[in-house]
């Protein structure tokens, strides 16, 4: 009996080492070569030269091929295994102009997109022998014939005091896509609170507080950019402090344009200085 229960359990034992073994190989055997990242951005404009990115971890299965569709029709191909010259890896299809010299495994260029390059881009990537292992990512491209319009940004106050809460909004004038908005203050990004989103998609809005650290020799500046694809516009005000305003004021200097860094004051003051007392001489 004692020895028929000990035959039992390693029987159990065995079984149970097996199923273990099995899901280990199982599980590295479904690995292929994986599709590590996919990078293919979400809007251009006509003209612009596109770089669709794919790329791929081969530790697990070498690449057997790698291959680029528009919409499931095949543009592009790398079987490293087969010796074909660079050019044949392009294949000719409507609204693509591959750029094949500058293309590699990882990396496709697309050579000034236009509408009709707007479409599903998706790369297919298989393993080696013996299981051939197809894994695939897709991602969508929409190219665009407007240009990028100066974004702007309203809501700025005459003067602010420290501690004011200051409310600017950014507005896109695009019509046929929104541009992607950030902003920054001093030409540092914002808090995430700081920032509010949500009322329309052309418009994003800022609310931050003026603390009195925010203010570089009287005046905070906040830029408002614009982007799509590489293309960038960046709108820019100069929030002023009241102490600021008041010394503009105070010498005069309406336009504000040089008083800034107060040399210019200083300059003036010494002006008045030397000149004041010439002034009553010759009056005399
Ligand atoms: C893009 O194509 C892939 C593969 O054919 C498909 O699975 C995916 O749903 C498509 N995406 C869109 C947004 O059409
Ligand atoms: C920003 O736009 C929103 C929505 O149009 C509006 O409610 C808000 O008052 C605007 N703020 C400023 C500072 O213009």
């Amino acid at each position: 009996m004692a020895s028929m229960r000990c035959n039992m359990s390693s029987i159990t034992d065995l079984i149970y080492h097996l199923f273990i073994l099995l899901l280990f190989m199982t599980g590295t055997a479904v690995m292929g070569a994986q599709i590590t990242d996919l990078r293919v951005p979400s809007m251009a404009l006509e003209g612009d030269d596109v770089t669709l990115h794919c790329d791929y971890d081969e530790s697990d299965s070498r690449l057997y091929s790698l291959k680029w569709y528009k919409d499931g029709v095949e543009f592009y191909r790398h079987v490293p295994s087969s010796h074909i010259d660079t050019l044949d890896q392009c294949l000719p299809i409507s609204g693509i102009d591959t750029k094949c010299w500058e293309s590699s495994e990882r990396k496709v260029v697309l050579g000034g997109v236009v509408g009709a390059s707007t479409g599903n881009y998706t790369c297919e990537v298989i393993g080696d022998h013996p299981r051939f292992k197809k894994t695939s990512k897709s991602a969508v491209l929409d190219v665009y014939s407007e240009a990028l319009e100066m974004p702007m940004v309203v809501g700025a106050a005459e003067y602010y005091q420290d501690q004011d809460y200051i409310k600017l909004n950014c507005t896109s004038f695009n019509s046929e896509y929104n541009p992607m908005l950030t902003w920054t203050i001093n030409d540092q990004k914002p808090k995430m609170t700081e920032v509010l989103r949500g009322w329309n998609k052309r418009t994003v809005g800022l609310n931050f507080k003026a603390e009195a650290d925010k203010f570089i020799k009287g005046v905070i500046t906040v830029h408002c950019t614009a982007q799509v694809g590489q293309h960038v516009k960046v709108a820019e005000v100069h929030l002023y402090n009241q102490h600021f305003q008041a010394q503009q004021y105070l010498l005069g200097g309406a336009t504000g344009c040089c008083t800034r860094d107060g040399f210019l004051p200083m300059v003036f003051m010494i002006t008045i200085a030397i000149f004041a007392p010439l002034r009553l001489f010759t009056l005399q």
